[in-house]
């Protein structure tokens, strides 16, 4: 009686494990369905995904940027600032794939290349003054919530007076940000880029060792030595 209680039971959760790759499967296509998803403009012929304005030529929030390239996570954080960062979050960066490959290929920034910095905040509650606690990793500042999201798009017809870039912010605070966001002025972003930036207002520095591919000498093939006799 028991053992049969204990096979009934045992069958029901292989069905139910079943159920679920199943339901996971149908997902998993689904979304990399949507993932293809593109925007095409003829007047930025290298992206895949381009930019949309609105009729007040209001910028609309990129949709699904976090399936694009991931580049980097600048961090200034309130323990290293006096408590009075600006932005005190993980400053995670994206770019779609179209202008990761043709900045690979070329070492420019192509016609509608957009860079998305998404804000991470540091994950609490802190145990040091300095905002950090510990993992099981060791001591440090780890993500938590989303917190903002600022946009810069390439675009010389646009943006020709800052040096071909026009920056929006869609809000510095807990999504949902904003659908579409004005430029904003050049003193409140692009001033700072075009003083300060690496290369074609971007700091690229920052991102160049993921830009740059992963060098494979270890897996090449090992060099012939002529054996001594
Ligand atoms: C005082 C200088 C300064 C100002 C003002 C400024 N930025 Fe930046 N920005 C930086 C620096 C430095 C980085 C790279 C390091 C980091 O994120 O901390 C950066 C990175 C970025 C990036 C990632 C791509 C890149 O260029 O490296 C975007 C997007 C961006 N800023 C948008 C904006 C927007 C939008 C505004 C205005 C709301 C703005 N920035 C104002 C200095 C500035």
């Amino acid at each position: 009686m028991f053992t049969r209680k204990l096979t009934h039971r045992l069958r029901m959760v292989i069905v139910a494990a079943g159920f679920l790759v199943g339901v996971i499967t149908i997902s998993i296509s689904l979304s990399s369905a949507l993932a293809q998803t593109t925007i095409r403009n003829a007047n930025y012929p290298e992206i895949d995904i381009a930019p949309v304005f609105n009729a007040k030529n209001e910028l609309l929030q990129p949709k699904d940027f976090r399936e694009w390239v991931f580049i980097g996570a600048p961090f200034t954080p309130h323990g290293l600032n006096n408590g009075k960062a600006n932005f005190p979050e993980f400053h995670n960066v994206y770019v779609q794939p179209a202008a990761f490959k043709a900045y690979r290929k070329t070492g420019k920034w192509p016609e509608g290349t957009m860079m998305v910095k998404e804000l991470q905040l540091v994950d609490g509650p802190s145990e040091y003054p300095d905002g950090s606690r510990l993992e099981v990793s060791g001591r440090g500042y780890f993500p938590g919530k989303v917190n903002g999201l600022d946009v810069s798009v390439k675009d010389s017809k646009r943006f020709g007076k800052t040096k071909n870039w026009g920056y929006f912010n869609f809000n510095h605070a807990a999504p949902p940000y904003l659908a579409a966001a004005p430029e904003r002025p050049a003193a409140e972003c692009a001033s700072c880029h075009m003083i300060n930036a690496h290369e074609d207002m971007v700091y690229v520095n920052m991102y160049k060792p993921i830009l740059n591919p992963l060098p494979t000498g270890k897996l090449d093939p090992l060099p012939t030595h002529k054996v001594e006799e």
